[in-house]
């Protein structure tokens, strides 16, 4: 009996010994164990920048240089594995090259056509500019592979605003977000007058209807920023009358002047489907939807009286916000996202019949 207690004593203190001799070597090991984790991360995340995409700013638009400076897609956008660059040497590793069509039109800038053209490199047509403003296009058939352009059918659709969803305003009605203090019916900042513009003859017309106050650099009564949009808040209507009227050219006379200002666009351009498709049909006022600019005037005299009328076309405001234009630093790195769905193979080989469709 004791004999065998004793036994199992020794064993017991074998094993504790074992244990710890163990646990002693493991204990020795231990730093070299953190180095092998960070090994594996180190290859993991070298594996995955094979899915890096490169772009390349050929030359920034209007001369107006956005930072590069570290992963600024990332950092300053929260886009993933996309190396934006504007230096000329990185030709040959890009995915995707940029070129504004502003330099190109002027004969500022060219295309590099001389160089040899990496095979899969991609090379993106930018412009905000309506087809009337954008020159002769015809001499780059065959050179672009994709477009960047206010048009919801470009390959990559950058509008000159939109409305961003929002909730935090539950609880508000469209009479707390409709502007109190109105002291004119209808505002109009316009900066270039032109006989030749359908703008000009509506509001030739339209202001032996209703008052209109025109402010801006055609009249020499310019607003800058805060200044404008108070002024244009004070408004019941604001002319949100575009220059020229192409599909889906719809500019900050809308997201800004407009819709910032917290007055009621009304709204001359393309079509009101074109309007509908990014901000809410009850949003806004279309030219068109009056036979007449007679009637157009009258309703709009009405609307100004009947206050919960009026107010109900601020009821977006309850879901949203407006966002004004991407920076070109954030056009450009929103690339990288959409590289999955972009069509494999596609050439603009009629980029001037693309613009004037
Ligand atoms: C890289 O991209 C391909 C195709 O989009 C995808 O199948 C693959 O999983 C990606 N690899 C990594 C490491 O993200
Ligand atoms: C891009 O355009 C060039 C020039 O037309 C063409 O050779 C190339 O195949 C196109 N690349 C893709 C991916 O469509």
């Amino acid at each position: 009996m004791l004999d065998f207690c004793s036994h199992r004593w020794t064993l017991l203190v074998a094993m504790i010994l074992v244990c710890l001799t163990l646990f002693a070597s493991l204990l020795i090991q231990w730093p070299s164990l953190p180095l092998k984790i960070t090994s594996i991360v180190k290859t993991e995340v070298i594996s995955m920048n094979i899915n890096v995409t490169t772009v390349l700013v050929w030359y920034w638009p209007f001369g107006v240089k956005s930072s590069v400076d570290g992963n600024v897609c990332w950092e300053r956008f929260s886009i993933p594995d996309c190396k934006l660059v504007d230096d000329r040497s990185m030709f040959s590793q890009a995915d995707f090259v940029v070129f504004h069509n502003r330099e190109l039109m002027s004969g500022q800038q060219s295309l590099p056509v001389t160089l040899p053209r990496p095979q899969g490199q991609r090379w993106v047509w930018f412009s905000l500019e309506s087809p009337e403003n954008n020159g002769n296009v015809k001499p780059y058939a065959g050179h672009f592979n994709y477009t960047m352009s206010y048009r919801r059918d470009a390959d990559f659709y950058t509008p000159y605003g939109s409305l961003v969803p929002q909730d935090f305003h539950t609880g508000m009605t469209a009479e707390d977000f409709a502007p109190k203090k109105k002291t004119s019916l209808a505002c109009w900042v316009v900066s270039n007058f032109l006989a030749h513009h359908k703008r000009t003859a509506v509001y030739n017309r339209l202001k032996t209807i209703i008052p209109v106050n025109v402010y801006g650099a055609a009249v020499n009564k310019r607003l800058d920023g805060k200044v404008m949009l108070d002024t244009i808040s004070q408004c019941y209507f604001y002319l949100s009358f575009e220059n020229s009227i192409f599909k889906d050219y719809i500019t900050e006379k809308l997201w800004y002047n407009g819709f910032m200002g917290g007055a009621v666009p009304v709204v001359l351009g393309p079509p009101r489907e074109q309007y509908e498709a990014v901000a809410p049909k009850d949003s806004f006022i279309h030219v068109d939807d009056f036979p007449t600019l007679e009637e157009l005037g009258e309703f709009l005299k009405r609307l100004a009286e009947d206050k919960k009328r009026y107010a109900s076309y601020f009821n977006w405001k309850r879901k949203y916000t407006v966002k004004r234009f991407d920076g070109d630093g954030e056009r450009f790195c929103k690339i990288c996202p959409k590289v999955s769905s972009l069509p494999k193979h596609k050439v603009y080989d009629e980029l001037y019949t693309w613009e004037w469709q």
